[in-house]
């Protein structure tokens, strides 16, 4: 997460003030490597006997010894928060593009990986930083898949003002080429927290959170995508989008710990029989108990091959994941536990996600039989 309507800025400065940045709760030993593994075309991707899923995927445990990683007090981009990851496995290595924020709040990206999952190194330098005008305030929460070896990474490029669903690419993970906002002409709407009823206020050029089926589906790419419901997009070469204006949704809010919104997390998984797990995230309004702001995790399954536009066939009713420790119910922002990556590795799945904004954290499940 990161763009809150106004409104709930207002209600985390009233109700939830937050602890000072930076906080010293992490007492990691932070590993930094000023080279990076070499990837190139002929690097494999996921484990060897890779096993694919079954909808539903459940059984996600937090790693007991969270954070896995936090802030590095002495590397200026990354001593504010590190958070929000996207993961992939690449040469059995588990690799994280990661959220940082230096001490004015500006987001770069970072880089880290790991042959267990849960110790990482990380370079010591952003792989993506601002460098655009639509991307002054930061270059935030990525998500990656790899295409016929090409990294492609979903990200948000922050100005102040709008969110903007932007794309990169890259063959090594280092070294990113940036292509723009994806979506120029899009509208959203902003959910209003304060008013009582379920009140919308539309919201032009706004977009982010982007997730890619990481195949082409009868000659098209899809990729969902938005900050309120889920809505859609497709593409040929992954480079250039096609979407509609004032589309309909993808997947509107149906269950009650997503009332208030709804973002992609992982890029969909493909199911042992041709459908498609989508891990995302949902945003509660009290209701059930999912206290107003809260981000939860949960799971839908899409039929990409009959229904590319939605809706999905099926959601587990409840969050896979939910901010339950201490750094994900205090933090920058309170209550959030936001996912952006799973992997399978080390014998099990892996969901990355940041804690409170802050920290990143790691859920492990069994696989399936
Ligand atoms: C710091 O590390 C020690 C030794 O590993 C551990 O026992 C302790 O719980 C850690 N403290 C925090 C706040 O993580
Ligand atoms: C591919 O792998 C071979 C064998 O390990 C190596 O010699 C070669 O340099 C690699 N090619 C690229 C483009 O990385
Ligand atoms: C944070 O990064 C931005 C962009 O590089 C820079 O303008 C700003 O000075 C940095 N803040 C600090 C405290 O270093
Ligand atoms: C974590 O990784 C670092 C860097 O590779 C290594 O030096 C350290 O021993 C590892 N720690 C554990 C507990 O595996
Ligand atoms: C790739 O990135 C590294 C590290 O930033 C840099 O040293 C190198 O020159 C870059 N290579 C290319 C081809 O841009
Ligand atoms: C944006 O959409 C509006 C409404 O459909 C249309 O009038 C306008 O030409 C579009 N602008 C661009 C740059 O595509
Ligand atoms: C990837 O390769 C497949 C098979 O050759 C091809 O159909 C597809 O268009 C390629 N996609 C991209 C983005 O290059
Ligand atoms: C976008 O989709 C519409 C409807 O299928 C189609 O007419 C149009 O050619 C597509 N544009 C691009 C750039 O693919
Ligand atoms: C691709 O996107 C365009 C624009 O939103 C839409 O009209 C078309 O139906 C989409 N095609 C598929 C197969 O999803
Ligand atoms: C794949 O290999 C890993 C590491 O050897 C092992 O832990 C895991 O159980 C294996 N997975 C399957 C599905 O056999």
């Amino acid at each position: 997460m990161a763009h809150i309507s106004s409104n709930f800025i207002l209600l985390c400065l009233l109700f939830f003030i937050s602890p000072g940045q930076g906080q010293a709760k992490s007492n990691l030993t932070v590993y930094t490597s000023n080279t990076v593994p070499k990837v190139g075309s002929n690097s494999t991707q996921d484990v060897a006997n890779y096993t694919a899923p079954m909808f539903p995927l459940l059984g996600f445990k937090q790693y007991k010894n969270n954070p896995i990683l936090a802030p590095n007090p002495k590397s200026n981009w990354e001593s504010a928060y590190l958070y929000n990851p996207a993961a992939i496995v690449i040469d059995n290595k588990v690799w994280l593009l990661y959220r940082a924020q230096n001490e004015s709040l500006v987001s770069t990206i970072g880089l880290a990986w790991s042959t267990d999952g849960f110790n990482f190194t990380r370079y010591t330098k952003p792989v993506v930083q601002p460098s655009e005008p639509y991307e002054t305030k930061g270059t935030e929460d990525p998500r990656v898949v790899r295409i016929n070896g090409t990294f492609y990474m979903t990200y948000t490029g922050y100005d102040g003002t709008l969110a903007r669903l932007c794309l990169a690419t890259s063959t090594n993970m280092v070294n990113w080429t940036k292509y723009g906002p994806l979506l120029p002409n899009i509208t959203d709407v902003n959910y209003r927290y304060d008013l009582p009823i379920n009140a919308y206020a539309p919201r032009e050029g706004w977009s982010k959170s982007g997730a890619i089926v990481p195949e082409k589906i009868h000659g098209l790419y899809h990729m969902q995508f938005g900050d309120t419901w889920l809505y859609t997009a497709n593409s040929t070469d992954l480079i250039h989008w096609n979407y509609t204006r004032n589309d309909l949704p993808f997947a509107p809010k149906l269950t009650v710990w997503e009332q208030a919104l709804m973002e992609s997390a992982a890029p969909p998984v493909k199911t042992r029989d041709g459908y498609w797990i989508k891990i995302y995230n949902g945003v509660g309004l009290g209701p059930g108990g999912y206290v107003t702001g809260s981000y939860n995790t949960g799971q839908m399954l899409l039929d990409m091959e009959n229904v590319p536009r939605g809706p999905p066939v099926a959601r587990v009713e409840t969050p896979l994941l939910r901010p339950l420790t201490e750094e994900e119910t205090e933090g920058q922002v309170d209550n959030v536990l936001f996912s952006e990556g799973l992997v399978q590795f080390g014998g099990e799945w892996k969901m990355y996600f940041g804690q409170g904004d802050q920290f990143l954290g790691v859920a492990t499940a069994a696989l399936q039989p």
